[in-house]
Protein backbone atom coordinates (compact mmCIF):
# COMPACT_ATOMS: atom_id res chain seq x y z
CA UNK A 1 0.00 0.00 0.00
CA UNK A 2 1.04 3.47 -0.87
CA UNK A 3 0.89 4.31 2.85
CA UNK A 4 3.72 1.52 3.84
CA UNK A 5 5.62 3.01 0.79
CA UNK A 6 7.44 5.20 3.25
CA UNK A 7 8.04 2.68 5.77
CA UNK A 8 10.12 0.68 3.80
CA UNK A 9 11.26 3.05 1.33
CA UNK A 10 14.00 4.72 3.72
CA UNK A 11 15.06 8.19 2.18
CA UNK A 12 18.51 8.13 3.42
CA UNK A 13 20.97 11.11 3.32
CA UNK A 14 23.40 9.24 0.98
CA UNK A 15 20.64 8.05 -1.30
CA UNK A 16 19.43 11.91 -1.11
CA UNK A 17 22.31 13.25 -2.21
CA UNK A 18 23.11 10.00 -4.70
CA UNK A 19 19.25 11.70 -6.31
CA UNK A 20 21.17 14.98 -6.51
CA UNK A 21 23.75 14.17 -8.26
CA UNK A 22 21.92 13.75 -10.99
CA UNK A 23 21.47 17.44 -11.35
CA UNK A 24 25.22 17.77 -11.31
CA UNK A 25 26.45 14.86 -13.38
CA UNK A 26 29.92 16.58 -13.35
CA UNK A 27 31.07 15.87 -9.80
CA UNK A 28 31.20 11.93 -10.72
CA UNK A 29 30.21 11.11 -7.05
CA UNK A 30 33.14 12.68 -5.29
CA UNK A 31 30.42 15.45 -3.91
CA UNK A 32 28.36 12.08 -2.10
CA UNK A 33 31.74 10.74 -1.11
CA UNK A 34 32.88 13.76 0.71
CA UNK A 35 29.00 13.99 2.12
CA UNK A 36 29.48 10.88 3.20
CA UNK A 37 32.76 11.70 4.98
CA UNK A 38 31.00 14.59 6.36
CA UNK A 39 28.38 12.53 7.86
CA UNK A 40 30.66 10.20 9.75
CA UNK A 41 32.19 13.05 11.53
CA UNK A 42 28.66 13.89 12.64
CA UNK A 43 27.77 10.05 13.52
CA UNK A 44 30.86 10.08 15.76
CA UNK A 45 30.72 13.87 17.23
CA UNK A 46 27.13 12.62 18.41
CA UNK A 47 28.01 9.68 20.12
CA UNK A 48 30.64 11.52 21.81
CA UNK A 49 28.83 14.35 22.89
CA UNK A 50 26.19 11.89 24.28
CA UNK A 51 28.50 10.05 26.24
CA UNK A 52 30.76 12.93 26.68
CA UNK A 53 29.30 13.03 30.72
CA UNK A 54 30.05 9.33 31.31
CA UNK A 55 33.58 9.46 29.34
CA UNK A 56 34.91 12.13 31.28
CA UNK A 57 35.27 14.33 27.84
CA UNK A 58 33.67 17.46 29.87
CA UNK A 59 35.93 20.31 30.81
CA UNK A 60 38.54 22.02 29.64
CA UNK A 61 41.37 20.83 27.31
CA UNK A 62 44.08 23.38 28.71
CA UNK A 63 45.16 24.91 25.29
CA UNK A 64 42.98 28.36 23.68
CA UNK A 65 42.32 28.70 20.46
CA UNK A 66 43.14 31.39 18.14
CA UNK A 67 39.94 33.09 19.16
CA UNK A 68 40.90 33.21 22.44
CA UNK A 69 38.74 30.83 24.08
CA UNK A 70 39.73 28.05 25.80
CA UNK A 71 39.36 24.95 24.45
CA UNK A 72 37.08 22.33 25.79
CA UNK A 73 38.28 18.42 25.57
CA UNK A 74 35.17 17.92 22.85
CA UNK A 75 35.96 21.02 20.94
CA UNK A 76 39.61 19.23 20.21
CA UNK A 77 38.29 16.19 19.93
CA UNK A 78 35.67 16.79 17.23
CA UNK A 79 38.20 18.72 15.54
CA UNK A 80 39.87 16.16 14.83
CA UNK A 81 37.61 13.88 13.85
CA UNK A 82 36.67 16.32 11.26
CA UNK A 83 39.95 16.71 9.91
CA UNK A 84 40.93 13.28 9.77
CA UNK A 85 37.42 12.44 7.77
CA UNK A 86 37.79 15.00 5.24
CA UNK A 87 41.45 14.27 4.52
CA UNK A 88 40.71 11.11 4.28
CA UNK A 89 38.20 10.99 1.81
CA UNK A 90 40.40 12.07 -0.80
CA UNK A 91 37.75 15.13 -1.60
CA UNK A 92 39.05 18.11 -0.45
CA UNK A 93 42.27 20.31 -0.93
CA UNK A 94 41.54 22.97 1.56
CA UNK A 95 40.03 23.00 5.30
CA UNK A 96 39.89 25.81 7.65
CA UNK A 97 38.62 25.23 10.82
CA UNK A 98 37.57 27.29 13.68
CA UNK A 99 39.84 25.41 16.05
CA UNK A 100 42.92 25.92 14.15
CA UNK A 101 44.75 29.12 13.71
CA UNK A 102 46.07 28.05 9.86
CA UNK A 103 44.16 26.39 7.31
CA UNK A 104 45.10 22.64 6.64
CA UNK A 105 46.20 22.01 3.18
CA UNK A 106 45.66 18.36 2.05
CA UNK A 107 48.69 16.68 0.54
CA UNK A 108 49.01 16.29 -3.16
CA UNK A 109 48.78 12.68 -3.42
CA UNK A 110 45.27 13.04 -1.17
CA UNK A 111 43.93 16.32 -2.44
CA UNK A 112 40.20 16.55 -4.16
CA UNK A 113 38.78 19.13 -5.76
CA UNK A 114 36.67 20.63 -2.45
CA UNK A 115 37.55 23.19 0.02
CA UNK A 116 35.48 22.84 3.11
CA UNK A 117 35.04 25.51 6.16
CA UNK A 118 34.21 24.08 9.76
CA UNK A 119 32.98 25.04 13.20
CA UNK A 120 33.44 21.82 14.23
CA UNK A 121 31.75 21.82 17.66
CA UNK A 122 29.60 24.96 17.91
CA UNK A 123 27.96 26.50 21.24
CA UNK A 124 30.80 24.97 23.21
CA UNK A 125 29.96 26.98 26.59
CA UNK A 126 26.79 24.58 26.38
CA UNK A 127 28.22 21.42 26.64
CA UNK A 128 29.20 20.81 30.13
CA UNK A 129 25.35 21.74 31.19
CA UNK A 130 24.14 19.43 28.16
CA UNK A 131 22.35 22.08 26.30
CA UNK A 132 22.08 21.78 22.73
CA UNK A 133 25.30 22.13 20.53
CA UNK A 134 26.23 21.64 16.80
CA UNK A 135 28.48 20.93 14.02
CA UNK A 136 28.89 23.90 10.67
CA UNK A 137 30.15 23.29 7.22
CA UNK A 138 30.41 25.12 4.32
CA UNK A 139 31.43 23.24 0.81
CA UNK A 140 33.41 25.68 -1.89
CA UNK A 141 35.13 24.39 -5.26
CA UNK A 142 39.07 24.91 -5.55
CA UNK A 143 38.74 28.16 -8.07
CA UNK A 144 40.52 26.38 -11.03
CA UNK A 145 43.28 23.66 -11.63
CA UNK A 146 46.07 25.63 -9.40
CA UNK A 147 48.30 25.02 -6.50
CA UNK A 148 45.32 25.60 -3.88
CA UNK A 149 45.97 28.94 -2.03
CA UNK A 150 43.86 30.54 0.62
CA UNK A 151 41.92 32.45 -2.47
CA UNK A 152 40.40 29.37 -2.84
CA UNK A 153 38.25 29.80 0.30
CA UNK A 154 38.52 33.70 0.88
CA UNK A 155 35.15 33.48 -1.20
CA UNK A 156 31.86 35.30 -0.85
CA UNK A 157 29.07 32.39 0.50
CA UNK A 158 27.53 32.92 -2.26
CA UNK A 159 29.83 30.68 -4.05
CA UNK A 160 28.68 27.53 -1.52
CA UNK A 161 28.23 24.71 -3.56
CA UNK A 162 26.43 22.99 -0.26
CA UNK A 163 26.26 24.40 3.48
CA UNK A 164 24.69 22.28 6.62
CA UNK A 165 24.79 21.63 10.32
CA UNK A 166 24.40 18.73 12.79
CA UNK A 167 22.40 19.43 15.89
CA UNK A 168 23.53 17.12 18.77
CA UNK A 169 20.56 17.23 20.97
CA UNK A 170 17.03 15.30 22.35
CA UNK A 171 18.08 13.79 18.60
CA UNK A 172 20.36 14.21 15.85
CA UNK A 173 19.48 15.92 12.99
CA UNK A 174 21.50 16.88 10.17
CA UNK A 175 20.11 20.08 8.27
CA UNK A 176 21.54 20.31 4.28
CA UNK A 177 21.13 22.46 1.30
CA UNK A 178 22.82 21.74 -2.10
CA UNK A 179 21.80 25.34 -3.54
CA UNK A 180 18.32 23.95 -4.43
CA UNK A 181 16.49 23.73 -1.17
CA UNK A 182 16.90 22.53 2.31
CA UNK A 183 16.34 19.29 3.83
CA UNK A 184 16.67 17.78 7.99
CA UNK A 185 17.76 14.35 8.32
CA UNK A 186 17.31 13.04 11.71
CA UNK A 187 19.40 10.13 12.81
CA UNK A 188 18.13 6.50 13.38
CA UNK A 189 20.61 4.99 15.73
CA UNK A 190 19.64 1.72 15.33
CA UNK A 191 20.15 1.78 11.42
CA UNK A 192 23.39 4.37 12.35
CA UNK A 193 21.80 6.47 9.19
CA UNK A 194 19.97 9.96 8.55
CA UNK A 195 16.76 9.06 7.39
CA UNK A 196 15.07 12.43 6.05
CA UNK A 197 12.39 13.97 8.36
CA UNK A 198 12.38 17.39 7.18
CA UNK A 199 11.83 17.47 3.12
CA UNK A 200 11.99 21.14 2.03
CA UNK A 201 12.21 23.04 4.87
CA UNK A 202 10.94 26.92 4.22
CA UNK A 203 11.01 29.48 6.69
CA UNK A 204 7.91 31.36 7.81
CA UNK A 205 7.68 34.70 6.18
CA UNK A 206 7.02 36.68 9.32
CA UNK A 207 7.90 35.29 12.55
CA UNK A 208 6.52 35.91 16.53
CA UNK A 209 10.35 35.10 17.80
CA UNK A 210 13.66 37.34 18.23
CA UNK A 211 16.95 35.84 19.30
CA UNK A 212 19.52 38.23 20.58
CA UNK A 213 21.49 38.07 23.93
CA UNK A 214 20.10 41.20 25.33
CA UNK A 215 23.22 40.96 27.75
CA UNK A 216 24.99 43.72 25.00
CA UNK A 217 22.34 45.71 24.62
CA UNK A 218 24.55 48.86 26.43
CA UNK A 219 26.89 48.69 23.70
CA UNK A 220 24.16 48.38 20.72
CA UNK A 221 24.16 50.51 17.85
CA UNK A 222 21.32 52.58 17.17
CA UNK A 223 19.48 50.67 14.29
CA UNK A 224 19.89 47.58 16.59
CA UNK A 225 18.34 49.14 19.53
CA UNK A 226 15.38 50.75 17.47
CA UNK A 227 14.68 47.26 16.74
CA UNK A 228 14.97 45.17 19.75
CA UNK A 229 12.87 47.90 20.74
CA UNK A 230 10.45 47.81 18.44
CA UNK A 231 9.75 44.10 19.43
CA UNK A 232 9.31 44.85 22.66
CA UNK A 233 7.22 47.48 22.11
CA UNK A 234 5.43 47.39 18.52
CA UNK A 235 4.32 50.58 17.72
CA UNK A 236 1.44 49.40 15.62
CA UNK A 237 -0.17 48.26 18.78
CA UNK A 238 0.57 44.25 17.81
CA UNK A 239 1.89 41.53 20.46
CA UNK A 240 5.15 41.90 21.46
CA UNK A 241 7.81 39.02 20.08
CA UNK A 242 8.80 36.35 22.52
CA UNK A 243 12.61 36.77 23.33
CA UNK A 244 14.64 32.73 22.62
CA UNK A 245 17.97 32.93 23.21
CA UNK A 246 19.87 29.50 23.51
CA UNK A 247 23.48 30.19 23.40
CA UNK A 248 24.26 27.63 20.53
CA UNK A 249 24.02 29.49 17.36
CA UNK A 250 23.23 26.21 15.42
CA UNK A 251 20.41 25.57 17.98
CA UNK A 252 18.69 29.27 17.59
CA UNK A 253 19.20 28.86 13.99
CA UNK A 254 17.38 25.40 13.73
CA UNK A 255 14.37 26.56 15.89
CA UNK A 256 14.40 29.97 13.62
CA UNK A 257 14.22 28.25 10.25
CA UNK A 258 11.73 25.75 11.50
CA UNK A 259 9.57 28.43 13.63
CA UNK A 260 10.19 31.53 11.85
CA UNK A 261 11.57 35.25 13.51
CA UNK A 262 14.58 36.16 13.56
CA UNK A 263 18.53 35.75 14.97
CA UNK A 264 21.09 38.38 15.90
CA UNK A 265 24.31 38.43 16.46
CA UNK A 266 25.25 42.46 16.27
CA UNK A 267 28.08 44.69 16.42
CA UNK A 268 28.76 46.58 18.78
CA UNK A 269 31.33 49.20 21.03
CA UNK A 270 33.24 47.07 22.23
CA UNK A 271 33.27 44.53 18.83
CA UNK A 272 32.42 46.26 15.77
CA UNK A 273 32.65 42.80 13.51
CA UNK A 274 30.28 41.05 16.24
CA UNK A 275 31.48 37.50 17.44
CA UNK A 276 30.34 34.68 15.05
CA UNK A 277 32.88 33.75 11.99
CA UNK A 278 32.06 34.63 8.87
CA UNK A 279 33.15 31.87 7.21
CA UNK A 280 32.21 28.93 9.03
CA UNK A 281 28.98 30.36 11.25
CA UNK A 282 28.15 33.46 9.36
CA UNK A 283 27.62 31.45 5.44
CA UNK A 284 26.65 28.65 6.12
CA UNK A 285 23.90 29.93 8.45
CA UNK A 286 22.87 32.54 6.20
CA UNK A 287 23.16 30.27 2.61
CA UNK A 288 20.81 27.82 4.97
CA UNK A 289 18.37 30.92 5.18
CA UNK A 290 18.35 32.15 1.54
CA UNK A 291 17.49 28.32 0.27
CA UNK A 292 14.78 28.70 2.91
CA UNK A 293 13.05 31.36 1.78
CA UNK A 294 14.50 33.70 4.42
CA UNK A 295 16.96 36.59 4.20
CA UNK A 296 20.40 37.12 6.01
CA UNK A 297 22.11 41.03 6.31
CA UNK A 298 25.39 42.12 8.25
CA UNK A 299 24.25 45.77 9.15
CA UNK A 300 25.85 46.89 5.42
CA UNK A 301 24.99 44.06 3.19
CA UNK A 302 23.57 41.06 2.19
CA UNK A 303 25.61 38.58 4.29
CA UNK A 304 26.59 36.06 1.43
CA UNK A 305 27.62 38.71 -0.79
CA UNK A 306 30.32 40.00 1.77
CA UNK A 307 33.95 38.84 0.17
CA UNK A 308 36.05 37.85 3.77
CA UNK A 309 39.60 38.84 3.68
CA UNK A 310 40.58 36.18 6.63
CA UNK A 311 39.78 32.98 7.45
CA UNK A 312 38.91 33.66 10.95
CA UNK A 313 37.14 37.16 10.01
CA UNK A 314 33.92 37.82 11.87
CA UNK A 315 30.85 39.92 10.80
CA UNK A 316 27.66 41.14 12.91
CA UNK A 317 24.46 38.71 11.02
CA UNK A 318 20.84 39.31 11.12
CA UNK A 319 19.14 36.36 9.53
CA UNK A 320 15.67 34.72 9.66
CA UNK A 321 11.87 34.99 8.38
CA UNK A 322 12.10 37.43 4.90
CA UNK A 323 9.64 39.89 6.55
CA UNK A 324 11.92 40.65 10.07
CA UNK A 325 15.03 40.66 8.52
CA UNK A 326 13.56 43.64 6.03
CA UNK A 327 12.60 45.72 9.11
CA UNK A 328 15.81 45.79 10.03
CA UNK A 329 17.19 46.53 7.16
CA UNK A 330 14.96 49.48 6.49
CA UNK A 331 16.24 51.06 9.93
CA UNK A 332 20.33 50.68 8.87
CA UNK A 333 19.46 52.14 5.64
CA UNK A 334 17.49 55.25 7.82
CA UNK A 335 21.13 55.52 9.14
CA UNK A 336 22.83 55.82 6.05
P1 LIG B 1 31.55 28.41 19.40
O1 LIG B 1 31.09 27.62 20.58
O2 LIG B 1 31.72 27.56 18.14
O3 LIG B 1 32.77 29.26 19.69
O4 LIG B 1 30.36 29.39 18.99
C1 LIG B 1 29.69 30.06 19.98
C2 LIG B 1 28.87 31.17 19.38
C3 LIG B 1 27.53 30.72 18.84
O5 LIG B 1 27.31 29.35 18.97
C4 LIG B 1 26.54 31.47 19.67
O6 LIG B 1 25.50 32.00 18.88
C5 LIG B 1 27.35 32.59 20.28
O7 LIG B 1 28.67 32.09 20.40
C6 LIG B 1 26.85 32.96 21.65
O8 LIG B 1 27.66 34.05 22.05
P2 LIG B 1 27.29 34.85 23.39
O9 LIG B 1 27.52 33.91 24.53
O10 LIG B 1 28.23 36.03 23.37
O11 LIG B 1 25.86 35.28 23.27
MN1 LIG C 1 34.66 28.54 19.97
MN1 LIG D 1 30.45 28.44 16.67
MN1 LIG E 1 33.06 26.04 17.78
Amino acid sequence: HAADAHRTDLMTITRFVLNEQTKHPESRGDFSILLSHIVLGCKFVCTAVNKAGLAKLLGLAGETNVQGEDQKKLDVLSNEVFIKALVSSGRTCILVSEEDEEATFVEPANRGKYCVVFDPLDGSSNIDCGVSIGTIFGIYMIKDGHEPTLDDVLQPGMNMLAAGYCMYGSSCTLVLSTGSGVNGFTLDPSLGEFILTHPDIKIPKKGKIYSVNEGNAKNWDGPTSKYVQSCKYPADGSSPKSLRYIGSMVADVHRTLLYGGIFLYPGDKKSPNGKLRVLYEVFPMSFLMEQAGGQAFTGKQRALDLVPEKIHERSPIFLGSYDDVEEIKKLYAAEE
